[in-house]
């Protein structure tokens, strides 16, 4: 008996010494969140209705049932097929980046959500056509003012209900985080993967619970890459040079699903994206077995779809 209490008292600390020296940290399994504002929030996701034209909503672009909280698409597009030139990075996970957008512009979901709606390209919508269509609404005036107990329906209260129902759209216990958990083994070749992956340094750019959202760093640090005006860059929003080609960090949470890669959608496959991101960030070009070795371990962060799809 007490034999089995020390194994078990062994595997404990194993467990959690392994979760406080990884540098990368499990989802959470709940989040808190206003479960009536999220359902609210959920419809308004998916609702045309805030789109110029009526045609385009978060989902167009951010599909959560099908694509991963993305559109599969190099660059999204928006109201009268007009294209935003940019990639569209999964909503899953996204409350917990330190900024939002590829050049950091948002500093939290509520700034976020304001982009698109009054994009021009996008949704091109101004918050009193918001306010008119939704009051004008009889089921949305009835569904407000239940979760906000107004008669009136605020522009405030439609992009705080979506940033709730966002907080929900994590994605928890994937195989790596079962594996950091100390629940299961991950196969030599995945294993031998996230070794690689910490020894070569994808680790320093890619880490914490998103595997990256939490630094800005250089495309191209070792090897630069082709800088082009167009980039949804930091150098965008500071105009220093040495901003450049320098983004958020992208997740690599449920990345095997979330193609295609970069800020251009230019990476078809994970394979390419691996490849080119070893050859400019660190200056080293893997072998084939290295490159299938690190895509078997980026594969189990794919996680489970957010519960609240499934009510
Ligand atoms: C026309 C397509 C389109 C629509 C519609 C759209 N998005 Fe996006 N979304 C994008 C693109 C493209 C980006 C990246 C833009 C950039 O970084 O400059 C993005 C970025 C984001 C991000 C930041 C993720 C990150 O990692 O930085 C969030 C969150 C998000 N969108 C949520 C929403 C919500 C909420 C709505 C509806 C109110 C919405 N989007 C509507 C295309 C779209
Ligand atoms: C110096 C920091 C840095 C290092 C080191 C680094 N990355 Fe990245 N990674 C980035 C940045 C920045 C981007 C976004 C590039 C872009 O979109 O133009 C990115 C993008 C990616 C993407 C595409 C994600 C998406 O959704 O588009 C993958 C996959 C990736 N990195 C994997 C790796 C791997 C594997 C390694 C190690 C071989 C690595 N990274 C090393 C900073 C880094």
């Amino acid at each position: 008996m007490a034999l089995i209490l020390l194994i078990a008292l062994v595997a404990l600390v194993w467990a959690t010494d392994l979760l406080e020296t990884e540098p990368i940290k499990p989802i959470p399994q709940k989040v808190e969140y206003d479960k009536k504002k999220a359902k609210l929030g959920k419809l308004l996701f998916h609702d045309p209705i805030l789109s110029k034209n009526k045609t385009v909503s978060c989902a167009t672009c951010h599909d959560l049932y099908n694509k991963w909280g993305t559109d599969h698409r190099e660059a999204s597009v928006g109201i009268n097929g007009q294209s935003t030139g940019v990639n569209a990075p999964s909503v899953f996970n996204a409350v917990f980046n330190f900024r939002q957008f590829w050049d950091g512009r948002a500093r939290d979901l509520r700034e976020q959500a304001l982009g698109p709606i009054h994009n021009p390209k996008e949704m091109g919508m101004t918050k009193e056509e918001v306010e008119r269509r939704l009051n004008e609404n009889p089921v949305y005036r009835k569904l407000f003012k239940e979760v906000y107990g107004t008669d009136r329906i605020t522009f405030d209260q439609v992009i705080d209900a979506i940033v709730e129902f966002e907080k929900a759209l994590i994605t928890p216990n994937s195989k790596f985080d079962r594996f950091l958990r100390g629940e299961i083994e991950l196969s030599k070749e995945e294993l031998e993967g996230y070794k690689l992956f910490k020894r070569l340094g994808c680790i320093s750019c890619h880490n914490g619970i998103n595997v990256g959202g939490n630094s800005f760093q250089l495309f191209g640090a070792v090897i630069p890459v082709e800088w082009k005006p167009s980039n949804p860059d930091r150098y965008r929003i500071t105009g220093r040079e040495f901003d450049k080609n320098r983004y958020k960090v992208p997740s690599l949470r449920n990345v095997a699903c979330t193609y295609p890669y970069f800020h251009d959608g230019s990476a078809k496959t994970l394979e390419e994206a691996v490849r080119k991101m070893s050859y400019h960030n660190l200056g080293y070009k893997l072998s084939e077995d290295e490159v299938r070795k690190i895509v078997a371990f980026l594969k189990t962060l794919t996680g489970e779809l957010p519960e609240i799809l499934k009510e």
